[in-house]
């Protein structure tokens, strides 16, 4: 962690210079294109679309009489014709999406078998109901189904919303209330460490929460089992096989429209949905596909992500696939049935590029690079990270053992709300620094700045602002003319800007423009990468019987970063069974990633005279940082008692 000797490297102090090989080939190697871009703003971004083919041309790149600013306005293209149908001329057979599943199977679909199969399944969503602009929701694992599911729902402009397999029945639930959709496609189950899940459990239980039901309900048979289907509920097998060989011609879309809803953790308790757009989203998804990820045709690529995130969705799905490559899709954990199972599917499916989370990368480190070592990785030329920042000390490892120094590492900044990458590296231009992700990339403008919108001197600590558009900007800033001002309230001032957007993270910058990033300044954790807003995992502590109050912060972990820390005032003395009620409540309202790792429990929660939890506090105490000034508080004789009841993390 931060601070902690073993996260810091004594190497890499200096740039480390992209290998002259990768050069060569890269997609982009103009040292000029980030004063091109800036020159050519907005025409630049016709570099992006012209990666996409549009059934109608766009009249404007960009209408920048915003907000609300309007991407590609006039154009007008459907995503699965861009990810499937475009490439069948030139690489039928070419393997689009290879499968690697939990059991050890594999499985592969061209791209004439992914066209056939998002062709059937696009009309049996037809034949059920479902219309242009009804919201899918999709909850599934890593099944070749998922993606097939996505670009169905994109052929007939039905956007779909994918919610993380492992998120609960109550998560489903809300998450199909907000959307007000009333189409799911789930699966039977799936299998951790080899052992069966049942995932349609959850799925029926959501369907009981809601007050509409469900309209209709795939389901995918993933376990080979026969689970019985009610009426309303559909084999996915027995449908495509009803429509085989039936084809869906692509539902035309305005670039404004929305391809997709994803929902993510913010400051409130309830989780809020960003909706993307289909134009600017894919243009913008393939754009950094081509740029940072330098994917071609012919690589094949893996983004270890799970599609539930937004990771999965740019970077599994629509970047690689709009760009005509191989994408793999891997079911399993790295750890099963070995340690070195990651390695082993590189040099199986020759994995040209890799793009995973730094909490990944910190558990390689700590199997040993005996793994990787046993395997040939010669097939790499590019590694990536995202999500978390990366301690240098990974960086270093990652870019040793894994890219035998041959390989840049890009280490990109982004959001779920930006829909793709906006600060990294360009692997063939830039020269790298570990720990840093580096500059925004050509056309975006994120700047660090202090509390009053002014840029922060270098090396000195302040707040990442986006103050300009980019294409993959989502439908709620494109169109809320009062985007700023709603957020105005929230620290920094970007009022100085014509248009701004604070990232919720803190970040420096050095001389060169590097940014590092620092960490979220919300009540937002980001556990192995993934976000958690603290007041959902505190309201549903909150409701345990046993339970006065609860608060939730962010604590050092080893290998994820950060991890979630509980602290608990109880009305209950047996503090092991609370322990199972609290896991168990956490486990039904978000899912078993959310489930604290630490738990403290205590007679008082500090706080302040006015009443206030003073949650600070409790983060400084589980990081072991220096207290600072406690007199603020009303009851400072419990901060004793916190400091001495949290476990030792030795
Ligand atoms: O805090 C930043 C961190 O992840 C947050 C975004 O989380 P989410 O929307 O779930 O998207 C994750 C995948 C894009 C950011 O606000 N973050 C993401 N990438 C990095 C990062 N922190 C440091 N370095 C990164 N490369």
């Amino acid at each position: 962690m931060p601070g902690d000797e073993s996260w810091h490297s004594a190497v890499a102090d200096e740039p480390v210079v992209p290998p002259a090989s990768f050069v060569e080939q890269a997609n982009v190697a103009d040292a000029d294109v980030r004063e091109n871009f800036e020159r050519e703003h907005p025409a630049c971004w016709e570099r992006a679309a012209d990666l996409l083919d549009w059934s109608t041309d766009y009249d404007t790149v960009l209408t920048e009489d915003g907000p609300p600013f309007r991407w590609f306005e006039g154009g007008r293209l459907n995503a699965s014709y861009n990810c499937v149908d475009r490439h069948l001329d030139e690489r039928k057979n070419q393997v689009a999406l290879t499968w690697e599943g939990r059991l050890g199977e594999s499985r592969s679909y061209s791209y004439l078998d992914l066209y056939r199969e998002v062709n059937e399944f696009a009309a049996a969503l037809r034949g059920l109901g479902v219309e242009e602009d009804d919201i899918v929701t999709l909850y599934m694992p890593v099944v070749p189904e998922l993606p097939v599911a996505m670009l169905a729902c994109a052929r007939i402009g039905a956007p779909h919303s994918v919610v993380f397999a492992g998120f609960s029945a109550d998560a489903l639930a809300t998450r199909m209330e907000d959307a007000d959709s009333e189409y799911l496609v789930t699966c039977d189950g799936y299998y951790r460490r080899g052992a069966p899940v049942h995932q349609k459990n959850k799925a029926d239980n959501a369907a009981m929460a809601l007050d509409d039901g469900v309209e209709a309900t795939v389901v995918v048979d993933r376990l080979g089992d026969d689970t019985p289907l009610a009426d309303d509920e559909y084999d996915y097998g027995e449908l495509v096989t009803e429509h085989r060989g039936e084809t869906v011609e692509p539902v035309e879309r305005d670039a404004t429209d929305q391809l997709f809803l994803i929902y993510t953790s913010g400051t409130t308790g309830e989780p809020t949905g960003v909706r993307h757009t289909t134009g600017g989203y894919l243009s913008y998804a393939a754009w950094t596909s081509h740029a940072v990820l330098d994917i071609k045709p012919e690589d094949t690529h893996w983004c270890s992500a799970d599609i539930g995130w937004i990771t999965g969705h740019s970077y599994t799905v629509y970047g690689p696939l709009a760009l005509g490559t191989t994408t793999m899709l891997y079911e399993g954990t790295p750890d099963h049935p070995e340690k070195d199972r990651v390695w082993e599917l590189i040099e199986r499916n020759a994995v040209d590029v890799f793009y995973t989370a730094p909490t990944a990368i910190r558990a390689f480190m700590k199997w040993g690079e005996e793994h990787p070592g046993s395997h040939d990785l010669s097939s790499l030329r590019l590694l990536g990270t995202v999500g978390e920042p990366i301690n240098p000390r990974a960086w270093k490892w990652y870019y040793t053992h894994i890219g035998d120094e041959d390989c840049p590492v890009v280490d990109t900044w982004w959001q779920t709300e930006t829909g793709g990458m906006m600060v990294s590296t360009l692997p063939a231009v830039d020269d790298m620094k570990p720990g840093s992700a580096g500059q925004p990339l050509p056309g975006v403008d994120a700047r660090v700045v202090d509390i009053d919108g002014e840029p922060v001197e270098p090396g000195e600590t302040g707040y990442l602002a986006l103050t300009g558009p980019w294409p993959g900007m989502p439908l709620s800033m494109v169109e809320h003319e009062d985007w700023f001002a709603e957020h105005a309230s929230v620290v920094p001032d970007l009022s100085d800007y014509d248009w701004a957007y604070f990232t919720e993270d803190s970040a420096t910058v050095d001389e060169d423009g590097y940014i590092t990033v620092l960490g979220r300044v919300d009540d937002v954790i980001n556990v192995s990468g993934h976000r958690f807003g603290t007041m959902e995992i505190e309201s549903a502590i909150a409701d345990v019987s046993g339970v006065a109050e609860a608060a939730v912060v962010s604590g050092p972990h080893d290998l994820k970063g950060q991890a979630v820390y509980a602290y608990v005032s109880a009305t209950e003395e047996d503090e092991g069974a609370l322990r199972e009620r609290i896991a168990g409540a956490v486990e039904d309202a978000i899912g078993p990633i959310a489930v604290p790792d630490v738990v403290v429990f205590t007679s008082e929660l500090p706080k302040t005279r006015s009443g206030k939890i003073m949650r600070r506090l409790l983060e400084d105490i589980a990081n072991g940082d220096d207290l600072g000034d406690t007199s603020a508080l009303r009851n400072p004789e419990v901060v004793g008692e916190l400091e001495s009841a949290l476990p030792d993390r030795g």
